[in-house]
Protein backbone atom coordinates (compact mmCIF):
# COMPACT_ATOMS: atom_id res chain seq x y z
CA UNK A 1 0.00 0.00 0.00
CA UNK A 2 1.43 3.24 -0.99
CA UNK A 3 1.35 6.44 1.30
CA UNK A 4 -1.40 7.91 -0.70
CA UNK A 5 -4.02 5.24 -0.77
CA UNK A 6 -4.05 5.70 2.99
CA UNK A 7 -4.08 8.94 5.22
CA UNK A 8 -1.91 7.91 7.93
CA UNK A 9 1.16 5.29 7.38
CA UNK A 10 3.62 4.25 9.52
CA UNK A 11 7.30 4.15 7.98
CA UNK A 12 9.85 1.86 8.82
CA UNK A 13 13.73 2.91 7.64
CA UNK A 14 15.19 -0.84 6.92
CA UNK A 15 18.52 1.01 6.26
CA UNK A 16 18.33 2.03 9.65
CA UNK A 17 17.47 -1.23 11.05
CA UNK A 18 20.56 -2.84 9.38
CA UNK A 19 22.60 -0.33 10.56
CA UNK A 20 21.27 -0.82 14.45
CA UNK A 21 22.25 -4.84 13.75
CA UNK A 22 25.24 -4.21 12.64
CA UNK A 23 25.93 -1.65 15.63
CA UNK A 24 24.82 -4.83 18.08
CA UNK A 25 26.96 -7.06 16.06
CA UNK A 26 30.33 -5.08 16.83
CA UNK A 27 29.06 -5.10 20.67
CA UNK A 28 28.27 -8.95 21.02
CA UNK A 29 31.17 -10.04 18.98
CA UNK A 30 30.73 -13.95 17.89
CA UNK A 31 27.65 -14.69 20.22
CA UNK A 32 24.27 -15.99 18.11
CA UNK A 33 21.84 -12.89 17.66
CA UNK A 34 18.63 -13.41 18.04
CA UNK A 35 16.04 -10.71 17.03
CA UNK A 36 12.90 -10.76 18.82
CA UNK A 37 9.75 -10.16 16.38
CA UNK A 38 7.00 -10.43 18.71
CA UNK A 39 3.60 -8.76 18.30
CA UNK A 40 3.87 -7.46 14.78
CA UNK A 41 8.06 -7.09 15.12
CA UNK A 42 7.11 -4.37 17.94
CA UNK A 43 4.60 -2.65 14.95
CA UNK A 44 7.14 -2.39 12.80
CA UNK A 45 5.67 -5.51 10.46
CA UNK A 46 6.38 -8.82 11.30
CA UNK A 47 7.35 -10.17 8.00
CA UNK A 48 8.86 -7.30 6.54
CA UNK A 49 11.39 -7.12 9.63
CA UNK A 50 12.05 -10.56 9.34
CA UNK A 51 12.71 -11.06 5.94
CA UNK A 52 15.27 -7.75 6.69
CA UNK A 53 16.75 -9.20 9.50
CA UNK A 54 17.63 -12.80 7.47
CA UNK A 55 18.92 -10.68 4.91
CA UNK A 56 21.20 -8.44 7.29
CA UNK A 57 22.21 -11.91 8.83
CA UNK A 58 20.23 -12.45 12.22
CA UNK A 59 20.96 -16.20 13.50
CA UNK A 60 17.32 -16.86 14.77
CA UNK A 61 13.73 -15.14 15.27
CA UNK A 62 12.07 -14.91 18.28
CA UNK A 63 7.85 -15.09 18.46
CA UNK A 64 5.95 -15.12 21.54
CA UNK A 65 2.93 -17.37 19.43
CA UNK A 66 2.69 -20.41 16.94
CA UNK A 67 1.06 -17.66 14.80
CA UNK A 68 3.28 -15.32 13.98
CA UNK A 69 5.72 -18.64 13.48
CA UNK A 70 3.40 -19.76 10.69
CA UNK A 71 2.87 -16.16 8.84
CA UNK A 72 7.21 -15.87 9.08
CA UNK A 73 7.38 -19.81 7.60
CA UNK A 74 4.49 -18.30 5.14
CA UNK A 75 6.60 -15.65 4.06
CA UNK A 76 9.28 -18.21 3.20
CA UNK A 77 11.68 -17.36 6.13
CA UNK A 78 13.70 -20.21 6.74
CA UNK A 79 15.76 -19.29 9.96
CA UNK A 80 15.52 -20.57 12.48
CA UNK A 81 12.24 -19.60 14.31
CA UNK A 82 11.92 -19.96 18.52
CA UNK A 83 8.45 -19.65 19.76
CA UNK A 84 8.94 -18.49 23.35
CA UNK A 85 5.46 -18.77 24.99
CA UNK A 86 4.21 -21.59 26.35
CA UNK A 87 2.85 -24.36 23.95
CA UNK A 88 -0.79 -25.95 24.02
CA UNK A 89 -1.16 -29.70 23.08
CA UNK A 90 -3.52 -28.63 20.13
CA UNK A 91 -0.13 -26.71 18.64
CA UNK A 92 2.53 -29.15 18.28
CA UNK A 93 1.01 -30.58 14.96
CA UNK A 94 2.19 -27.27 13.61
CA UNK A 95 4.61 -26.59 15.51
CA UNK A 96 6.15 -29.85 13.82
CA UNK A 97 5.36 -29.03 10.25
CA UNK A 98 6.65 -25.32 10.28
CA UNK A 99 9.62 -26.64 11.54
CA UNK A 100 9.38 -23.93 14.72
CA UNK A 101 11.49 -24.34 17.63
CA UNK A 102 9.95 -24.02 21.08
CA UNK A 103 10.00 -23.61 24.77
CA UNK A 104 9.66 -26.41 27.46
CA UNK A 105 9.19 -25.85 30.60
CA UNK A 106 7.02 -28.76 31.90
CA UNK A 107 7.74 -32.87 32.01
CA UNK A 108 4.08 -32.99 31.31
CA UNK A 109 4.22 -30.96 27.57
CA UNK A 110 7.80 -32.54 26.92
CA UNK A 111 5.95 -35.74 27.16
CA UNK A 112 3.08 -34.74 25.12
CA UNK A 113 5.71 -33.39 22.39
CA UNK A 114 7.63 -36.36 22.28
CA UNK A 115 4.60 -38.94 21.90
CA UNK A 116 3.29 -36.76 18.91
CA UNK A 117 6.52 -36.39 17.73
CA UNK A 118 6.89 -40.49 17.68
CA UNK A 119 3.64 -41.12 15.99
CA UNK A 120 4.50 -38.89 13.38
CA UNK A 121 8.06 -39.90 12.71
CA UNK A 122 9.42 -36.26 13.23
CA UNK A 123 12.06 -34.81 15.62
CA UNK A 124 11.31 -31.51 17.34
CA UNK A 125 14.24 -29.03 18.58
CA UNK A 126 13.40 -26.90 21.93
CA UNK A 127 15.02 -24.82 24.52
CA UNK A 128 14.64 -25.58 28.13
CA UNK A 129 13.51 -22.57 29.84
CA UNK A 130 14.87 -22.19 33.28
CA UNK A 131 12.85 -18.93 35.57
CA UNK A 132 15.94 -17.30 37.52
CA UNK A 133 12.90 -14.75 38.70
CA UNK A 134 10.86 -13.54 36.54
CA UNK A 135 8.01 -15.74 38.03
CA UNK A 136 6.25 -16.10 34.21
CA UNK A 137 7.24 -19.83 32.70
CA UNK A 138 10.46 -21.73 33.27
CA UNK A 139 10.95 -24.56 35.34
CA UNK A 140 12.92 -23.33 38.57
CA UNK A 141 16.89 -23.79 38.76
CA UNK A 142 16.71 -27.04 40.81
CA UNK A 143 13.99 -28.48 38.54
CA UNK A 144 16.19 -28.20 35.47
CA UNK A 145 18.78 -29.74 36.95
CA UNK A 146 16.14 -33.22 36.91
CA UNK A 147 14.36 -32.51 34.05
CA UNK A 148 17.10 -31.98 31.51
CA UNK A 149 18.29 -35.56 31.42
CA UNK A 150 15.07 -36.51 31.28
CA UNK A 151 14.20 -33.98 28.09
CA UNK A 152 17.70 -35.97 26.66
CA UNK A 153 15.90 -39.27 26.85
CA UNK A 154 12.79 -38.24 25.02
CA UNK A 155 12.91 -39.74 22.28
CA UNK A 156 12.51 -37.56 18.77
CA UNK A 157 12.89 -34.67 21.26
CA UNK A 158 16.52 -32.24 20.59
CA UNK A 159 17.62 -30.08 23.17
CA UNK A 160 18.97 -27.27 21.46
CA UNK A 161 18.87 -24.89 23.79
CA UNK A 162 18.86 -23.77 27.65
CA UNK A 163 17.43 -20.13 28.42
CA UNK A 164 16.38 -17.46 30.74
CA UNK A 165 14.99 -14.40 31.00
CA UNK A 166 16.26 -10.80 32.84
CA UNK A 167 13.61 -9.18 34.70
CA UNK A 168 15.08 -5.75 35.53
CA UNK A 169 18.28 -5.54 33.49
CA UNK A 170 17.04 -2.62 31.69
CA UNK A 171 18.05 -0.86 35.36
CA UNK A 172 21.80 -1.72 35.53
CA UNK A 173 21.97 -0.24 39.21
CA UNK A 174 19.20 -3.01 40.46
CA UNK A 175 21.53 -5.65 41.59
CA UNK A 176 18.84 -8.58 40.62
CA UNK A 177 20.17 -8.90 37.15
CA UNK A 178 22.86 -9.92 38.54
CA UNK A 179 21.54 -12.76 40.64
CA UNK A 180 19.58 -14.00 38.01
CA UNK A 181 22.85 -13.92 35.19
CA UNK A 182 24.48 -15.65 38.46
CA UNK A 183 21.82 -18.09 38.60
CA UNK A 184 21.62 -18.97 35.27
CA UNK A 185 25.70 -18.76 35.10
CA UNK A 186 26.12 -21.58 37.85
CA UNK A 187 22.89 -24.07 36.39
CA UNK A 188 25.05 -24.38 32.91
CA UNK A 189 28.56 -24.29 34.75
CA UNK A 190 26.97 -27.45 35.81
CA UNK A 191 28.87 -30.80 34.49
CA UNK A 192 25.52 -31.60 33.04
CA UNK A 193 24.57 -28.84 31.44
CA UNK A 194 28.60 -28.14 30.45
CA UNK A 195 29.24 -30.82 28.10
CA UNK A 196 26.25 -31.20 26.14
CA UNK A 197 26.53 -28.89 23.50
CA UNK A 198 23.29 -26.42 23.55
CA UNK A 199 22.96 -22.59 23.15
CA UNK A 200 22.68 -20.59 26.57
CA UNK A 201 20.61 -17.43 26.11
CA UNK A 202 19.44 -15.06 28.33
CA UNK A 203 20.37 -11.17 27.11
CA UNK A 204 17.55 -8.76 25.97
CA UNK A 205 17.98 -5.58 25.34
CA UNK A 206 18.95 -4.24 29.06
CA UNK A 207 20.87 -7.72 29.25
CA UNK A 208 22.64 -7.15 25.65
CA UNK A 209 23.36 -3.48 26.62
CA UNK A 210 24.31 -3.32 30.38
CA UNK A 211 25.51 -6.86 31.37
CA UNK A 212 27.98 -8.51 29.09
CA UNK A 213 28.44 -11.55 31.41
CA UNK A 214 24.92 -12.21 30.27
CA UNK A 215 25.83 -12.21 26.26
CA UNK A 216 26.53 -15.98 26.55
CA UNK A 217 25.83 -17.69 23.46
CA UNK A 218 23.05 -15.94 22.19
CA UNK A 219 21.41 -12.73 22.47
CA UNK A 220 17.55 -11.61 21.84
CA UNK A 221 17.82 -7.86 22.33
CA UNK A 222 15.06 -6.67 20.38
CA UNK A 223 13.94 -2.65 21.68
CA UNK A 224 17.51 -1.77 21.14
CA UNK A 225 18.06 -3.08 17.67
CA UNK A 226 14.65 -0.94 16.84
CA UNK A 227 16.59 1.30 17.41
CA UNK A 228 15.56 2.76 21.56
CA UNK A 229 18.91 2.65 23.33
CA UNK A 230 18.78 4.31 26.98
CA UNK A 231 20.88 6.89 27.31
CA UNK A 232 23.60 5.26 29.93
CA UNK A 233 23.59 3.07 27.64
CA UNK A 234 27.76 1.80 26.58
CA UNK A 235 29.03 3.93 23.84
CA UNK A 236 29.40 1.28 21.09
CA UNK A 237 25.60 1.36 21.31
CA UNK A 238 24.92 5.06 21.16
CA UNK A 239 24.79 5.52 17.18
CA UNK A 240 21.49 3.38 16.96
CA UNK A 241 18.52 5.08 15.94
CA UNK A 242 14.57 4.81 15.56
CA UNK A 243 13.62 2.91 12.22
CA UNK A 244 9.95 3.85 13.17
CA UNK A 245 7.99 6.86 12.28
CA UNK A 246 4.01 7.80 12.47
CA UNK A 247 2.31 10.09 9.91
CA UNK A 248 -0.40 11.27 8.55
CA UNK A 249 -1.82 13.82 6.22
CA UNK A 250 -4.11 17.10 7.42
CA UNK A 251 -7.31 15.80 6.79
CA UNK A 252 -9.31 19.19 7.66
CA UNK A 253 -8.94 23.05 8.33
CA UNK A 254 -11.21 25.46 10.11
CA UNK A 255 -11.54 28.46 12.01
CA UNK A 256 -12.84 28.37 15.60
CA UNK A 257 -14.57 31.21 17.42
CA UNK A 258 -13.74 31.90 21.15
CA UNK A 259 -15.68 30.29 23.58
CA UNK A 260 -16.26 26.85 21.79
CA UNK A 261 -15.72 23.29 22.70
CA UNK A 262 -13.74 20.80 20.69
CA UNK A 263 -14.32 17.07 20.02
CA UNK A 264 -16.07 14.96 22.24
CA UNK A 265 -17.32 16.07 25.71
CA UNK A 266 -15.67 19.87 24.80
CA UNK A 267 -13.04 18.73 26.92
CA UNK A 268 -11.04 21.99 25.33
CA UNK A 269 -12.51 24.85 25.05
CA UNK A 270 -10.89 28.05 22.98
CA UNK A 271 -10.70 31.09 24.63
CA UNK A 272 -9.83 33.31 21.54
CA UNK A 273 -10.36 32.51 18.10
CA UNK A 274 -8.16 29.80 17.25
CA UNK A 275 -6.76 27.77 13.71
CA UNK A 276 -7.58 23.63 14.00
CA UNK A 277 -6.68 21.36 11.90
CA UNK A 278 -8.17 17.64 12.06
CA UNK A 279 -5.18 14.45 11.56
CA UNK A 280 -6.68 11.32 10.39
CA UNK A 281 -5.54 9.02 13.25
CA UNK A 282 -7.16 8.40 16.44
CA UNK A 283 -7.70 5.35 19.46
CA UNK A 284 -9.10 3.02 16.56
CA UNK A 285 -5.34 2.67 15.14
CA UNK A 286 -3.97 2.33 18.29
CA UNK A 287 -2.90 6.17 18.78
CA UNK A 288 -3.84 6.37 22.70
CA UNK A 289 -6.76 8.39 23.91
CA UNK A 290 -4.61 9.39 26.61
CA UNK A 291 -2.74 11.95 24.68
CA UNK A 292 -5.80 14.20 24.60
CA UNK A 293 -5.20 17.76 25.51
CA UNK A 294 -1.79 16.11 26.42
CA UNK A 295 0.25 15.20 23.20
CA UNK A 296 1.38 17.00 20.30
CA UNK A 297 2.35 16.88 16.48
CA UNK A 298 4.56 18.20 14.19
CA UNK A 299 3.55 20.24 10.94
CA UNK A 300 6.01 22.15 8.53
CA UNK A 301 9.28 21.03 11.15
CA UNK A 302 7.03 23.03 14.48
CA UNK A 303 5.38 21.38 17.17
CA UNK A 304 1.01 21.65 17.91
CA UNK A 305 -0.81 20.63 20.68
CA UNK A 306 -3.67 18.34 20.39
CA UNK A 307 -6.86 20.04 21.72
CA UNK A 308 -9.63 17.67 23.05
CA UNK A 309 -10.10 14.45 22.80
CA UNK A 310 -8.41 12.00 20.34
CA UNK A 311 -11.42 10.49 18.46
CA UNK A 312 -11.74 6.53 17.30
CA UNK A 313 -10.32 7.84 13.81
CA UNK A 314 -9.36 11.64 14.40
CA UNK A 315 -8.08 14.15 16.78
CA UNK A 316 -7.51 17.97 16.34
CA UNK A 317 -5.06 20.20 16.54
CA UNK A 318 -3.95 24.06 17.41
CA UNK A 319 -2.08 25.35 14.50
CA UNK A 320 -1.54 29.08 16.05
CA UNK A 321 -0.43 31.70 13.53
CA UNK A 322 1.21 28.53 11.18
CA UNK A 323 0.09 28.46 7.64
CA UNK A 324 -1.01 25.14 7.12
CA UNK A 325 -2.77 23.12 4.52
CA UNK A 326 -5.11 20.43 4.19
CA UNK A 327 -2.48 17.17 2.64
CA UNK A 328 0.15 18.51 4.76
CA UNK A 329 2.44 16.43 6.46
CA UNK A 330 1.74 15.48 10.59
CA UNK A 331 4.34 13.75 11.94
CA UNK A 332 2.76 12.26 15.27
CA UNK A 333 6.07 10.03 16.36
CA UNK A 334 9.32 10.77 15.24
CA UNK A 335 11.19 13.70 13.55
CA UNK A 336 10.63 16.76 11.01
CA UNK A 337 13.16 19.09 10.54
CA UNK A 338 14.85 19.68 13.38
CA UNK A 339 12.25 18.73 16.01
CA UNK A 340 11.50 15.40 17.23
CA UNK A 341 8.75 13.23 18.36
CA UNK A 342 10.08 10.83 20.26
CA UNK A 343 8.58 7.33 21.16
CA UNK A 344 9.75 8.23 24.65
CA UNK A 345 7.98 11.28 25.04
CA UNK A 346 4.86 9.85 23.77
CA UNK A 347 4.80 6.76 26.19
CA UNK A 348 5.79 9.18 28.87
CA UNK A 349 2.44 11.20 28.36
CA UNK A 350 0.80 8.09 28.09
CA UNK A 351 1.76 6.82 31.71
CA UNK A 352 3.65 3.85 29.75
CA UNK A 353 6.61 2.23 28.30
CA UNK A 354 7.62 2.87 24.15
CA UNK A 355 6.81 -1.10 23.77
CA UNK A 356 3.29 -0.80 24.66
CA UNK A 357 3.14 2.47 22.45
CA UNK A 358 4.93 0.76 19.20
CA UNK A 359 2.71 -3.01 19.66
CA UNK A 360 -0.55 -1.21 19.89
CA UNK A 361 -0.67 0.75 16.72
CA UNK A 362 -2.45 -1.83 14.38
CA UNK A 363 -3.14 -3.11 11.18
CA UNK A 364 -5.21 -0.24 10.00
CA UNK A 365 -2.19 1.94 9.91
CA UNK A 366 -0.13 0.51 7.03
CA UNK A 367 3.39 0.14 7.15
CA UNK A 368 5.64 1.84 4.31
CA UNK A 369 9.22 -0.05 3.77
CA UNK A 370 12.19 2.34 2.83
C1 LIG B 1 11.91 -14.15 26.30
C2 LIG B 1 12.20 -12.81 25.71
N1 LIG B 1 13.41 -12.57 25.20
C3 LIG B 1 13.74 -11.38 24.67
C4 LIG B 1 12.83 -10.35 24.62
C5 LIG B 1 13.23 -9.03 24.02
O1 LIG B 1 13.13 -8.01 24.98
P1 LIG B 1 13.69 -6.55 24.72
O2 LIG B 1 12.80 -5.93 23.69
O3 LIG B 1 13.59 -5.87 26.03
O4 LIG B 1 15.06 -6.69 24.24
C6 LIG B 1 11.55 -10.56 25.13
C7 LIG B 1 10.57 -9.48 25.09
O5 LIG B 1 9.87 -9.21 26.02
C8 LIG B 1 11.23 -11.82 25.69
O6 LIG B 1 10.02 -12.07 26.22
Amino acid sequence: MGTFSHPSWIEVDLGQLRKNISIIRSHIGSRLFCLVVKANAYGHGLCAVGKAAEEAGIDYLGVAHLQEGIKLRQANITLPILVLGAIHEDQIQDLMEYNLEFSISSKFKAELVAQKCKERGRRCRVHLEVDTGMQRTGVRVSTARELFPYLQNLENLDVVGIYSHLATADRPDDPFALQQIQAFQTLIQDPLFKETPLIRHLANSGGTAFFPESHLDMVRPSLITFGYVPKNAPVSLQDIAPCFSLKAKVSYFKVVKPGEGISYGHSFVTDKQTRIVTVPVGYGDGYRRSLSNRGSVLIRGKRFPIRGTICMDQFMVDVGEQEVYVGDEVVLIGKQGSEEISLKEVADLCDTIPYEILCLLNDRIPRIYN
